[in-house]
């Protein structure tokens, strides 16, 4: 599963902390929404931060908040698939050095080894190139390491100063930069690892002498180098990966890279996949092999589907599971369960509770709420089945529906196995029909229908022999009528109009 992957131990359990920094306003994305909770992949862009943090298993995880920060720390406190995480309070947003102080402080002791710094905006940096940062740092005894990444327009980005043997000399901003500087192309990815005592001890040290008045943490690299200690850096291949979100526009961007990521996992993991551009698949979904995905599908947060099923074109599947082999059509599927070999669609709506059982089959404009169908049971054609316990082997003929709301309150309707209900039929709720019953097309059932009876409970035909042609006299009807043979018998007295 994307960015949730635990790494070999010999890479986690060396990292003391992980700090993401999330406290900033981001006002570009013109929200009431904090920033990092938007989601791409159906996860907030923190959980993104967090999931590649935890996969090191460092000791301590710490969120620094500001904006949103109880909304943030909701998320997070709820978060079932994310490690414990330590919240530190930056209340005015003055620096990046300033918020890493109050991780610190909210951690009981200096971290002992490497910490790691990184954005809760950042969402496709990967657990393996934060594991590949603190293997550099380890290896090279560095007091500082930070990712780099060489992009085409660096503007806005700190640039990179290496000295004249190629060494990292510092960082500087783009509003501090000189000419020269600014036409470096190799930037500050904003990640970083540090030895802990090395960072609680420059910290503090520094100042906010800058042209935006703020506190660097980008300035320790230049006082730990000052101290005459190691620094480094290690360059990220994919630059995509350090990227932030700061609007919308990047935000639909880095929604489509990780996207992508996600189908190509799905595909080399045996998963056929025929048009990625139209397919979105959430960063939690599971699929099993030889299962196809057809165009225009999403498979949403919460979706487990099974071995050699299809799914699409053309459909939505959120929070459901599905069993290998079942096929969905053209379909809106919300918290459904679809059992092996079941098939739905095209054009039906699973709504949460529908629970499909092996081989059943729900078939064109059919909607399905809070409703057991079971195994082999068919709802082929046109019905709406809310609140019902369909047994294994029924029938539901085209266009019946179970009417379990009388505009108070909702009511069940039980169907017994082996059931036949005839087309167009209402099934007037709290109604139960029993193991091989019958019931007749166009009936309104409103009693139980004991087990192997038939119920019929509509009106009784009735012909008036001859009324085309006293009452439609000259239409083709008479016409036709008269060429098969009809007679003009006799007149009832009361006779109905068409
Ligand atoms: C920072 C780096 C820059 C780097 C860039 C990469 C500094 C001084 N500069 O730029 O070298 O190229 O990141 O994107 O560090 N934040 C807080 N509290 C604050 C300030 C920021 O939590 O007081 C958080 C923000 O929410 C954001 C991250 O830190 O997630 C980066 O902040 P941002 O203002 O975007 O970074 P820059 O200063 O532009
Ligand atoms: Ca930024």
């Amino acid at each position: 599963m994307a960015g949730t992957a635990q790494l070999p131990d010999a890479a986690s359990s060396r990292i003391a902390a992980v700090i993401v920094l999330a406290a900033g306003a981001g006002t570009r994305m013109r929200s009431s929404l904090p920033k990092v909770l938007h989601p791409i992949a159906g996860k907030p862009l923190i959980w993104h931060a967090a999931a590649a943090a935890g996969a090191l298993s460092p000791q301590h995880l710490v969120a620094v908040l500001g904006h949103g920060r109880d909304r943030v720390q909701e998320f997070l406190a709820a978060a079932g698939d994310l490690p414990p995480v330590t919240i530190a309070v930056q209340d005015e947003q003055l620096g990046t050095g300033h918020a890493t102080s109050c991780a610190l402080a909210a951690l009981d002791a200096v971290p002992e080894g490497t910490v790691i710094v990184s954005y809760g905006d950042v969402p496709l940096l990967r657990a393996e190139t934060l594991a590949a940062l603190a293997d550099e740092h380890q290896r090279s005894g560095n007091a500082v390491t930070v990712l780099t990444a060489t992009v085409a327009d660096p503007t806005g980005y700190g640039r990179i100063v290496r000295d004249e043997s190629g060494a990292l000399a510092g960082i500087v901003e783009q509003k501090d930069a000189d000419a020269a500087q600014r036409a470096i192309t190799e930037i500050n990815s904003g990640v970083y690892a540090f030895d802990g005592a090395v960072l609680a001890e420059a910290l503090p040290r520094v100042g906010s002498a800058n042209s935006q008045g703020e506190q660097y943490l980008t300035d320790v690299v230049g006082l730990a180098r000052g101290d005459g200690r190691r620094v480094g850096s290690l360059h990220a291949d994919d630059p995509m990966e350090t990227e932030g979100v700061n609007d919308r526009v990047q935000l639909a961007q880095l929604a489509r890279v990780l996207n992508d990521r996600i189908i190509r996992s799905h595909q080399l993991a045996g998963v056929t996949i025929h048009d990625p551009a139209t397919t979105w698949i959430h960063a939690d979904v599971a699929i099993g092999q030889d299962t196809e995905i057809l165009p225009g599908t999403s498979l949403e947060a919460g979706t487990v589907v099974g071995a050699g099923a299809s799914i699409g074109p053309d459909s939505t599947l959120s929070a459901c599971t599905v069993g290998d082999g079942a096929r969905v059509v053209r379909s809106h599927c919300l918290g459904a369960a679809i059992g092996v070999a079941a098939t739905v669609g095209p054009y039906s709506y699973l709504r949460p509770g529908a629970d499909l059982g092996e081989g059943a089959h729900v078939g064109a404009h059919v909607e399905i709420k809070k409703s057991t169908i079971g195994a082999g049971a068919k709802v082929p054609h046109l019905s709406y089945i809310g609140d019902a316990t369909i047994g294994a082997g029924s029938n539901i003929g085209a266009g019946s529906i179970t009417a379990n709301y009388d505009g108070v309150g909702k009511f069940p309707t039980t169907i017994g196995e082996n059931a036949f209900v005839g087309t167009n039929s209402t099934l007037v709720a709290p109604v139960t029909v029993a193991d091989g019953a019958y019931i007749g097309a166009g009936s309104t059932v409103t009693d139980e229908v004991p087990a192997g009876a038939l119920a019929v409970a509509r009106g009784r035909q009735h012909n008036s022999d001859g009324w085309v042609l006293r009452r439609r006299t000259g239409t083709a009807s008479e016409t036709s009528a008269r060429a098969a043979g009809a007679t003009d018998r006799d007149t009832p007295s009361k006779e109905p109009s068409a």
